[in-house]
């Protein structure tokens, strides 16, 4: 589903990539995107969700368009698969694989090699609310944060299975006490479980502060889906920016996956064929570890880290090579 913008042009360079490392999978193209929305009005077409409910795994661009301003197609189309498929969790690495991209004055703090786990199913994501006496100066308009015992516990849970050294669980519970003591109370008793792994809890602001002061430090951070959200596009820009940042939504439970880049559909620069492709390239690297092909994974992620090191990458990270181009220079260094 490469959808929109940006994605209709990293979409195929991921594919590229897939084939390139001998994946044999099975391809289906779908065509949501705006222009269909804009014609019919409907976000995704009922046979299609049939389609998509059996896949193995989506493989997705991204949504989102200047000429639909409707939060009901980005519902529609991105929070439906993600709530409807039940993909609870949400990784999000940060790795640098070169120095130079990194913004950090200090040498010593600029290795990032961490990831996000963020909850996907819940959080203040969830379109309950409403605006009252809208458009009036009296107006008041709510967004709830909807945490439960089930959600919170199933995302606390998987990060202490991924984790090999530390969990740092970010929270605002000082200030939304109501969502964050459940989550500090689900937390200290899943750390309870993992006695062999530390654990440390930070309050979301001070997180934010530490990623950016040190990243070096951190391992796996779990938190919720809003803050999840925010602090992955700070940890894409640790290591190079918005391009390179891949993600997976996963349920491990029934194996469900879409995996896509962290970044939207850029409008400001699609369509002129300097998109980066390697968030895309590097989410069909996850896509194809999920789907039990550790040795293709790791091939991808090498090759990526080849060609940026070599500045065969686009303009964003200090090369000059096109879209295309860029899929090309990885898929070269695929058998290096
Ligand atoms: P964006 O991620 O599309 O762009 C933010 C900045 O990063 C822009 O300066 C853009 O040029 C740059 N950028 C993004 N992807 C890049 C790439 N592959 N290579 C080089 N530079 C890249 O976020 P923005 O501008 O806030 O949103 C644009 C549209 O995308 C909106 O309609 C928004 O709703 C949608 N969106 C969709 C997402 C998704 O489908 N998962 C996620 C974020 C935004
Ligand atoms: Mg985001």
């Amino acid at each position: 589903m490469p959808c929109d913008g940006a994605g209709k042009e990293v979409v195929p360079e991921a594919v590229k990539v897939l084939r390139g490392v001998g994946a044999d999978l099975e391809f289906e193209d779908f065509d949501i995107d705006a222009d269909s929305y804009l014609r019919t009005g409907v976000a995704i077409p009922d046979a299609t969700w049939k389609d998509l409910q059996a896949a193995d795994s989506i493989l997705f661009g991204a949504v989102g368009d200047p000429r639909v301003p409707d939060p009901k197609y980005l519902h529609g189309v991105l929070l439906r698969l993600r709530f409807e498929l039940d993909l609870y969790v949400n990784l999000r690495p940060a790795k640098l694989y070169d120095d130079r991209l990194s913004p950090l004055r200090r040498e010593d703090r600029r290795k990032v090699d961490l990831v996000v786990v963020r909850e996907n199913t819940e959080g203040a994501y969830v379109g309950m609310g409403g605006r009252f006496k809208q458009g009036t100066p009296d107006e008041i308009a709510t967004q709830e944060d909807i945490n439960t015992y089930a959600g919170v516990t199933r995302i606390v849970e998987y990060a202490f299975g991924l984790a090999k050294r530390e969990v740092v669980m970010v929270d605002k519970s000082n200030a939304m006490t109501y969502a964050g003591g459940l989550w500090q109370e689900r937390w200290k008793a899943i750390a309870k479980a993992h006695p062999n792994l530390k654990t440390r809890h930070l309050f979301v602001d001070a997180a934010a502060m530490q990623l950016v002061k040190d990243p070096s430090q951190f391992e796996v951070i779990v938190t919720g889906n809003l803050f999840g959200d925010i602090l992955s596009d700070l940890t894409a820009e640790l290591v190079g920016g918005m391009g390179i940042a891949p993600s997976a939504n996963l349920n491990p439970k029934t194996g469900r996956g879409l995996f896509e880049p962290v970044h939207g559909t850029a409008p400001d620069i699609a369509g002129k064929g300097v998109v980066n492709p390697i968030g895309a390239i590097l989410s069909a690297g996850m896509m194809i570890r999920h789907l039990g092909h550790r040795e293709m994974a790791d091939a991808i992620e090498g090759a990526v880290e080849s060609a940026i090191r070599a500045g065969d990458c686009t303009r964003d990270l200090g090369g000059s090579l096109s879209t295309s181009q860029a899929g090309d220079a990885v898929v070269k260094r695929l058998k290096d």
